[in-house]
């Protein structure tokens, strides 16, 4: 199993997993043969890589994440919810309190099978279609966000309460026009303004529900401050920013980084992690920065990359504490292909001669 580029991809390529569509059901199953039709409509799906079976990479144990089923049933709930709350580009009424609960729920079972985990997590295990990037990143913010949270040290009584917030800090979007949210250009300065707006939008309505806690109207409010004053909507200086926002603040740049949109392929988690470190100090907590460091995987296995020797492998392994030092199996050597008894592994972490400058896949 390795993650290519859909340009990679030939007449015969074998999946090594299921592609699913916007519903969370299989639309290519793992050992379909992809065609050079289908490979063309799935770039207009907006899929830019796909997990294919090879001969080098047979038997790999992947990366921990968040089980398919309990992220399906988790996507359906949230757009059920979200929908629901919406009329004339306005959030209305009041939050049912059974939609609340089933948010606590799936919070409930994410932070079981977070707990469960002892090793650093990585969201980017399947290859799906998206109809609306609002769902999946209200998902994957509130996942990041309670891994975060449990290695902060955050008490376990206040992790269901930050993971709800996690799923709600972007309720505000509810009433943005989809095609401002989903312009692929610049934004002009008219449509900025109108998108920064979700936070207030999200706080007002968050804050006036009886059920919900304060924090998360807090966290809707706040999740766009940096701790130097430079954010919005209001400005905020890092002591007067609510510390489950800042944890927001992380796990929301991260996964908007690292998840791809129908305009645009996704950037690989290591670069994710260079956005962060660009910003630690002056946009985020740096403690934060540096728990989300090895909390969260930085080169998936079975990804492609470039090491500094000129040699392309992909990962096989991670090492324990050591995020930028995986095991690589070597399969190209300047970009010729190596002779089979040639592939060879390097292990980072004894290997100090090498150093990854580049993996090309992004999906
Ligand atoms: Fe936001």
């Amino acid at each position: 199993m390795r993650l290519v580029s859909l340009s990679r991809c030939k007449e015969g390529t074998e999946l090594a997993k299921s592609i699913y569509d916007n519903n969370g059901l299989v639309l290519l199953a793992e050992g379909y043969k992809l065609t050079d039709k289908v490979i063309s409509r799935l770039r207009l799906l907006g899929i830019f890589a796909v997990y294919v079976k090879d001969k080098y990479s047979d038997g790999l144990i992947e990366d921990f994440g968040i089980s398919h089923e309990l992220k399906q049933r988790s996507l359906v709930e949230i757009k059920t919810s979200f929908t629901s709350l919406k009329s004339n580009l306005k959030l209305t009424g009041r939050i049912n309190p059974k939609i609340l609960k089933s948010f606590q729920n799936i919070c409930d079972d994410v932070l079981a099978e977070l707990l469960s985990n002892k090793k650093t997590l990585n969201l980017m295990t399947s290859v799906q279609i998206y109809d609306n990037y609002l769902y999946n990143h209200s998902f994957n913010v509130m996942v990041y966000t309670l891994q975060l949270a449990i290695n902060a040290g955050v008490r376990s009584k206040d992790l269901n309460v930050l993971g709800t917030s996690g799923l709600l800090h972007d309720i505000g979007k509810m009433v943005i026009p989809i095609e401002i949210l989903n312009k692929p250009g610049r934004l002009t300065e008219e449509e900025f303004q109108l998108i920064q707006t979700h936070t207030s939008e999200g706080y007002e309505y968050l804050k006036n529900q009886p059920d919900i806690p304060i924090v998360a109207a807090r966290c809707a409010f706040e999740h766009h401050e940096k701790i130097d004053g430079t954010g919005y909507p209001r400005g905020l200086k890092g002591k007067d920013i609510h510390p489950f926002a800042k944890i927001m603040a992380v796990a929301d740049v991260f996964d908007a980084v690292t998840s791809s949109r129908s305009y645009r392929p996704a950037m690989l988690p290591h670069k994710g992690f260079e956005i962060l470190y660009g910003g630690s100090g002056t946009h985020f907590e740096p403690e934060l920065v540096q728990i989300f460091k090895k909390s969260v995987i930085m080169y998936p296995v079975g990804i492609t990359v470039t090491l500094s020797t000129g040699e392309t492998g992909f990962v096989v392994k991670n090492n324990n504490n050591f995020p930028e030092r995986p095991i690589i199996r070597v399969i190209e050597k300047d970009g010729v292909a190596l002779q089979e008894s040639e592939v060879h592994d390097i292990d980072m972490l004894t290997d100090l001669t090498s150093t990854i400058v580049q993996s090309d896949v992004v999906m």
